[in-house]
């Protein structure tokens, strides 16, 4: 069985590629400085050598980790042409000198030789959950990795998406999320597997935590996120989920925050796990 991409296949028309653009950005900025807090604490970014950022997307993220630990090189690789692409068109100014992307394809593609070895950590956030066959990609990170190398992984796990008091929008979001991952073949669940993902690959798990990221940290900028993950599942899958959607549901939210103030509470779920190459 070859891998399929699930909500990551065929991004290549513009409306597509620019809301997923928008989406990578908000979970960079809302949920990123966060999730380097623990990065930090388990060492990463603490290496000679340079980390790899597999499965890097536009570099929106890579380039936040860059930014966030100045004296580390990163190397992304992506096997999408449209997100290097727009990596590729920013503006010189923005891009770091210490992050850079190649193009490969962790299911066919040689590894390119150009930053083999140059690496002792990597960095695989948000890209398990959209694969077929998850350990393939995990095994194939395995061999690029010297002995004690590290992978650390950022996976979101639905089944800890809540939020007090009942809110139908929430649902609402939750449902399509459900019902467009189901039939793109998206593992919701996964925060939870990735422990046994990585002892199946051979790596020794050292440290796991959910984060739950919350409407204290975050405001109503969940909110945000939520409305353009419905837009994003639009886009997607028109047949499921109609064209209006997103915009009931913003105003949904609007009349929940109007009502309820401060005294609502939401959790957006996340788990990140460290393994070490045996
Ligand atoms: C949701 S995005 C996450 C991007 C980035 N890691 C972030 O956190 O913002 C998942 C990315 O993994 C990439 N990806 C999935 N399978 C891949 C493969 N076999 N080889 C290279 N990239 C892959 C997709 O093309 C997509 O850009």
């Amino acid at each position: 069985m070859t891998q399929t991409l699930g909500m990551m296949s065929n991004i290549e028309k513009e409306e597509l590629v620019s809301i997923w653009s928008k989406v990578l950005s908000i979970q960079t900025r809302f949920f990123g400085p966060e999730e380097v807090k623990v990065l930090r604490a388990w060492g990463f970014g603490d290496t000679e050598k340079g980390v790899l950022d597999a499965g890097c997307g536009n570099g929106d993220y890579g380039l936040f980790l860059a930014e966030q630990f100045p004296h580390t090189q990163f190397y992304g690789i992506e096997r999408n042409d449209k997100f290097i692409e727009e990596f590729n068109s920013k503006n010189e100014e923005l891009v770091a000198s210490n992050y850079s992307i190649a193009k490969c394809d962790m299911d066919s593609d040689i590894f390119p030789q150009e930053i083999a070895n140059k690496f002792e950590q990597i960095i695989l956030r948000l890209v398990l959950q959209h694969v077929s066959k998850p350990i393939s990609i995990l095994q194939y990170l395995y061999e690029q990795l010297p002995k004690n190398g590290r992978i650390y992984v950022v996976e979101e796990d639905d089944g800890f998406f809540k939020i007090h008091p009942d809110c139908k929008a929430f649902y609402q979001v939750v449902n399509i999320l459900k019902m467009v991952g189901n039939h793109a073949g998206t593992a919701r669940y996964i925060g939870r597997e990735i422990p046994e993902l990585l002892s199946k690959s051979g790596f020794n798990v050292k440290r796991v935590k959910a984060v739950l990221h919350n409407n204290y940290e975050l405001g109503s900028k969940l909110m945000e996120y939520l409305v353009a993950t419905v837009k994003l599942c639009q886009l997607t899958s028109p047949s499921l989920v109609s064209p209006n959607e997103p915009e009931r549901i913003e105003k949904e939210f609007e009349r929940y925050l109007d009502k309820y103030g401060d005294s609502w509470f939401a959790v957006y779920p996340e788990v990140i796990t460290m393994g070490e190459k045996r």
